[in-house]
Parts: structure tokens; C-alpha cells; sequence
């Protein structure tokens, strides 16, 4: 699938204890790091490779999202993200990471309309929602909402049909951003609002999360530019953790809604998309300015457990360039809701300063990443902050499907399926209870 084989470059690894050898290919993409294929080195050296957490492995071939994380590049495509975030808008940019090209106007034209009239969800499925406690965090309804779409959309679960694929793709992009909302409103106890087809894919989710049917409810033009925005730097990044998830569960042939429901678990942990949730919670433990020093104190003791949440990342060891995004945004929207100082945010940006001249971040490259600033637009524009991660999802929906599509068309897709290094008990024989 990869269109530039390395010119027979090669790495040959031997086995000191055996002297056996094997020569293995190392390919070139058509930007990043080489790879070294290893598909041959159990056959050829009787070894696997060790890599918990995956820091040094390539999980497939990709031509989506590019990440250079030593200079904070991210191309979506081949295009900046910060140009689609100034020029863009998030539904372009749907089209653009699944189908790999920028739309023309009447490809466009056609693809919101495709979108937004499937925007609506069965009837039946608001019954889901009165099976939740009234308090339960809506990552975890989003999460049970989105796995039971398998048992409404039967026509659209075959894997191995390219328009039933098509279609789950088009029905997630245009029903879960219905669904967080629906998620939102039941934990208020307000009436679920239905989607318009006469408004934006942003304007539509503001206006299902907080029009009431008591009264008209206009959408901040400011706002909605906002929330656009933030989805086009939240959908896609490459083989992080939960979309590494979707293609795993998608190779064994789940179906994509039940692909999707696994993303949005994997998404919720505050290492990855649960962290600008921890982050807002972690500002608000911070309290003042004066106590930053003791937090820095905490982040940097092995022993305490505590970490500066939105700062770090396994791939930018540079200023991750959505989060040098979300703080311009961040002070348009203050700004534009006319909200001087917001004190969350001057503590966030000491936070940042005082961080950053720290040896112990600089030395390891610690840098804010997408999480640090976008609590605190969510909060100014009246998100509470369990809803945060639920943004997030939403926006990584577009990208999780493109990835899982990617891999659905691979002719080459296998099931997943690591291996380890074994350090458990060996062969042994059962000892009758009373003999123990
Ligand atoms: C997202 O993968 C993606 O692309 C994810 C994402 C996407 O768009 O999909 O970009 C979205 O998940 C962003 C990351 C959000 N998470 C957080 O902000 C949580 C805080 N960050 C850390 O948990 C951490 O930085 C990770 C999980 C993001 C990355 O962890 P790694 O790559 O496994 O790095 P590590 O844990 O090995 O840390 C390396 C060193 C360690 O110290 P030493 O053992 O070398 O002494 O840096 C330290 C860590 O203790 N460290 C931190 C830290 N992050 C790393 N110390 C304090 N605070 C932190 N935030």
C-alpha cells in the first residue's frame, strides 16, 4: 500500500547467543521517519519485538495525519492545520480527512447536505437515555448511546459493504454531535432540542446544548466560529491512543458503531482526551498564583502521582501547534464575551511561563499541549467541564471514521493481534485444595 518502497535499504539484527541474523527492509514514506519492517524477524530470528506503549512502532501505513513532533508540525492531508483553522471550516475539513482532497463547492455543498440530513436520531433512542442515573458523566452515556447505534442502524453494519460503511460514517459525523447534546440535556432535565437544518454544524450543536423551548435562542456568530474551530484542531491526530482503539477493534470486524463507542472510552482517560477536564479541575485546585510553585513542586516528585495536566505529549517535544491555536482563540472568545481577567486563565498563562523556564519541563520537553488551553474557552463560552471531553469526541468522530475507512480499504488489514514477553509461572500441575 505504501507508494515509495526505500531503495533496499536494509538493517540486518543478529542474535549474539544464536548468531543468527536477519535482514530487515526499512521503508520510506513520503515524509517522517523511515520504518524498519519486521514482518520477517520471528520467521527469520525466532524473536518479537518489545515495545509497551508503543514508542518506537508503527502500527500501519497511513495518509491522513502527519505530526513532525520535534518541529509541532500537523498536517491534516498535507495542509497546515493552522491554515485550516483560520481559512477553513470543520465540515471542509471532514470532507478533507476522508476523502484526502479539499472539496470543490458543489462536492461540498452536497456532503453538508448529506450531513445535516441525518442529524436527527430514532425516536426510540431517546429511551436509552431515561436508563441513566441523572448524574452520570456524559462520556459515559455518549459511550453507551453511541455502541447501542448497533442495535438501530442494522442496515448500516455490514463491514464488508462499502456503502453500508459509508453510510455509518456519514450517520456518526452527523448524529453524535446529537447525541452529546442529548446527553447534556437529560443530566439538566431539560427536553432534548432537535436538530435544524437551517444552521451550521456548530451553530446546530450550540443551539441543541443550549436553546430551551421557551424562548428563541440566537447563536453567538463569535461562539460558533469558536466551536467550529475547536473541532478542526481536535479531529484527527494521527495513531493516538483512542484512534490506535478504533482500528483495533475495527480489524476484528466489529462494526463501526461498536469501533466508535471503543474510541470514546479510550478518549475519556485524563491522559488523553479526559486531560482538559483535569486540567480545568487542576487550575481550579491551583486556586492562585502563589500556589504554583507548590504544584510544579508535586509534578516534578516521582512519588506523588500529580502531573501538569495539559502539558506533555508522546509525539511533540515542541509547542504542539493546536494549543498555540486554542490560546488565540481562547483570548478572541474572552475578549469578544467581553470577560476581562478571567482569573483561570491569567493562572494558566503563569502557569505556562513558569513551566516553561523550569528545567525539569525544559529538560524533558514538556511543552502545553491541545488540552491546556481549551478548558478554559469551553468554560467561558458555558460548557461545564464534564462536557469537555465529550467536545472532544465529537471532533475526533470525523477522524476515528476516516482512520477506520483507511483501514477497511487496506487490502492487506489483518486482525490485530500483539504478542508479549512471557515472565508468568511455567508448566506446573493442578494441587487439589487440600494438598495447598
Ligand atoms: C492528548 O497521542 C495523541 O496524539 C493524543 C492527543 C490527540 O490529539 O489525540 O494529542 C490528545 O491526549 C494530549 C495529551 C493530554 N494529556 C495530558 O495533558 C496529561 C498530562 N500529560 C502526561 O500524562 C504525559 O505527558 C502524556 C501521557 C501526554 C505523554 O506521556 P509519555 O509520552 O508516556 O511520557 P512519559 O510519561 O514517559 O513522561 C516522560 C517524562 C517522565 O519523567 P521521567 O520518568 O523521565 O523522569 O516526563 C514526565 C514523566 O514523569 N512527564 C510529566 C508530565 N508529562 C510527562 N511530568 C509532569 N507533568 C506532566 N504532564
Amino acid at each position: 500500500m505504501h507508494d515509495k518502497a526505500n531503495a533496499g535499504a536494509t538493517a540486518t539484527v543478529t542474535n549474539s547467543q544464536t548468531g543468527q541474523s536477519v535482514e530487515l527492509p526499512i521503508l520510506s514514506g513520503s515524509m517522517g521517519p523511515q520504518v524498519m519492517d519486521i514482518r520477517k524477524l520471528y520467521s527469520g530470528l525466532g524473536v518479537f519485538t518489545f515495545d509497551p506503549g508503543y514508542m518506537a512502532t508503527g502500527s500501519c501505513e497511513s495518509k491522513i495525519t502527519f505530526i513532525d513532533g520535534d518541529e509541532g508540525v500537523l498536517l491534516y492531508r498535507g495542509y497546515p492545520i493552522q491554515q485550516l483553522a483560520e481559512k477553513s471550516d470543520f465540515l471542509e475539513v471532514s470532507y478533507l480527512l476522508l476523502y484526502g482532497e479539499l472539496p470543490t463547492e458543489a462536492q461540498k455543498a452536497k456532503f453538508v447536505r448529506d450531513v445535516t440530513y441525518h442529524t436527527m436520531v430514532h425516536e426510540q433512542i431517546t429511551y436509552f437515555f431515561r436508563g441513566f442515573r441523572r448524574d452520570a458523566h456524559p462520556m459515559a452515556v455518549l459511550c453507551g448511546v453511541v455502541g447501542a447505534m448497533s442495535a438501530f442502524y442494522h442496515d448500516s453494519t455490514d463491514i464488508n459493504d462499502e456503502r453500508q460503511r459509508m453510510v455509518a460514517s456519514f450517520r456518526l459525523i452527523a448524529k453524535v454531535p446529537t447525541l452529546a447534546a442529548m446527553a447534556y440535556k437529560y443530566s439538566l432535565g431539560q427536553p432534548f432540542i432537535h436538530p435544524r437544518n437551517d444552521l451550521t454544524y456548530a451553530e446546530n450543536f450550540l443551539h441543541m446544548m443550549f436553546a430551551v423551548p421557551a424562548e428563541e435562542y440566537v447563536v453567538s456568530p463569535v461562539l460558533s466560529r469558536a466551536i467550529d474551530r475547536l473541532f478542526i484542531l481536535h479531529a484527527d491526530h494521527e495513531q493516538n491512543a483512542s484512534t490506535s482503539t478504533v482500528r483495533l477493534a475495527g480489524s476484528s470486524g466489529a462494526n463501526p458503531f461498536a469501533c466508535i463507542s471503543a474510541g470514546i472510552a479510550s478518549l475519556w482517560g485524563p491522559a488523553h482526551g479526559g486531560a482538559n477536564e483535569a486540567v480545568l479541575r487542576m487550575l481550579e485546585e491551583i486556586g492562585s498564583v502563589d500556589r504554583i510553585p507548590e504544584f510544579i513542586k508535586r509534578a516534578k516528585d516521582k512519588d506523588d502521582s500529580f502531573r501538569l495536566m495539559g502539558f506533555g505529549h508522546r509525539v511533540y517535544k515542541n509547542y504542539d501547534p493546536r494549543a498555540t491555536v486554542m490560546r488565540e482563540t481562547c483570548h478572541e472568545v474572552l475578549d469578544e464575551l467581553g470577560i476581562k481577567d478571567e482569573p483561570l486563565l491569567e493562572l494558566a498563562m503563569e502557569l505556562e511561563r513558569i513551566a516553561l523556564e523550569d528545567e525539569y519541563f525544559v529538560d524533558r520537553k514538556l511543552y502545553p499541549n491541545v488540552d491546556f488551553y481549551s478548558g478554559i474557552i469551553l468554560k467561558a463560552m458555558g460548557f461545564p467541564a464534564h462536557l469537555f471531553t465529550v467536545m472532544f469526541a465529537v471532533a475526533r468522530t470525523v477522524g476515528w471514521i476516516a482512520q477506520w475507512n483507511e483501514m477497511m480499504n487496506d487490502p492487506t488489514q489483518k486482525i490485530g493481534r500483539p504478542r508479549q514477553l512471557y515472565t508468568g509461572a511455567g508448566p506446573r500441575d493442578y494441587v487439589p485444595v487440600e494438598q495447598r
